[in-house]
């Protein structure tokens, strides 16, 4: 099996928690780095519930650096409808003994100029963070493997009706990444949704007699509570893994179908701030002259191996 070293950066949240836990039972990652930004929750709140999570699975050996408190441009604004005030629906999580490095864009840094081994920059929230490393240190960008980033839509979107929460936290931000110059993979949502988790995988988890998966157990019948209230049903099979799914993308990178396609983000526009636009058309069109968008060519997840991409999350929280 292919070791991948990465760094995560992400908005600790409920399904970025389980993207942590995946990331550091399985055996195929090397997770070097964690790096936290405002998004789902504040800073303070994502910094406390990263050290938490990772202090439940025994990985505290792993250094935290506390990122952007707010997006560059936009106001923050925290998905507090779906992850709750602190950002974990309310699940609690041990008050870690340690604190985050104060600078997580020095600790993102320090780390790919130290590694030998090409590293994967997996971004779980808004792209803040990655655009002050792209600003700050474009030469050390350039060097990633890749960037994969849960973000966008080529079809609708969750925080507006055509904008995905992470592009419209920080679109600024998103557009700066673009010009990363390093390979980019969007796992948006329009795969975000596929990678899912049975109501069997979510009892066998939260039955486990070890901490991490009961804590995966909790967060996920979370997520499938929000789930049945979002989509106003009594009951709901099937519970996504959210910002894991893209975690097991990295490990499983067959289980992905991607299209290397344009992609721009709207800064402006108002009710279209925050919406990535996809080009999936065959050739230019009448309004492309002059085109009112700069447009990066990347790779767009536009189907999953949800079969592989469950057998990933279950066998490294259970399999262990
Ligand atoms: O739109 C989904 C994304 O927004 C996920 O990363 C979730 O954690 C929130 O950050
Ligand atoms: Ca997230």
């Amino acid at each position: 099996m292919k070791r991948i070293d990465l760094i995560l950066d992400v908005d600790t949240g409920v399904d970025d928690a389980l993207a942590l836990l995946l990331a550091v039972r399985h055996p195929a990652m090397r997770l070097r780095a964690v790096t936290c930004v405002a998004g789902n929750a504040g800073l303070d709140d994502v910094v406390r519930n990263t050290l938490g999570v990772l202090a439940v699975a025994g990985a505290t050996g792993i250094p935290v650096g506390a990122g952007a408190e707010r997006p560059l441009i936009a106001p923050h604004r925290p998905s507090v409808l779906f992850h709750g005030a602190g950002g974990l629906g309310g699940i609690a999580v041990p008050q870690a003994r340690r604190r985050a490095l104060p600078h997580a864009i020095d600790l993102m840094r320090k780390t790919i100029a130290a590694s030998r081994a090409p590293l994967t920059l997996v971004a779980l929230g808004p792209l803040t963070n990655v655009a002050l490393l792209v600003r700050t240190a474009p030469h050390l960008a350039r060097r990633l493997a890749r960037i994969v980033f849960m973000g966008g839509s080529a079809h609708v979107g969750n925080a507006t009706p055509i904008a995905e929460f992470n592009a419209w936290g920080d679109p600024e931000a998103l557009a700066i990444v673009l010009s990363a110059g390093c390979p980019i993979t969007m796992y948006g949502l329009d795969v975000f949704f596929d990678a899912i988790v049975t109501p069997a995988d979510v009892r066998a988890l939260a039955d486990s007699p070890k901490r991490a998966p009961r804590l995966a157990g909790r967060l996920l019948s979370y997520l499938n509570r929000m789930g049945q209230e979002e989509r106003r049903v009594a009951a709901l099979a099937n519970t996504t893994l959210g910002d894991a799914g893209t975690v097991a993308a990295v490990i499983a990178p067959t289980a992905l179908k991607t299209a290397r396609l344009p992609v721009g983000i709207v800064l402006d526009g108002h009710a279209a701030r925050g919406q990535t636009i996809v080009d999936r058309r065959a050739r230019k069109g009448e309004g492309d002259h002059g085109g009112p968008l700069p447009m990066t060519e990347i790779d767009v997840a536009l189907g999953i191996d949800a079969a592989a991409l469950r057998r990933v999350f279950m066998d490294a929280l259970l399999g262990h």
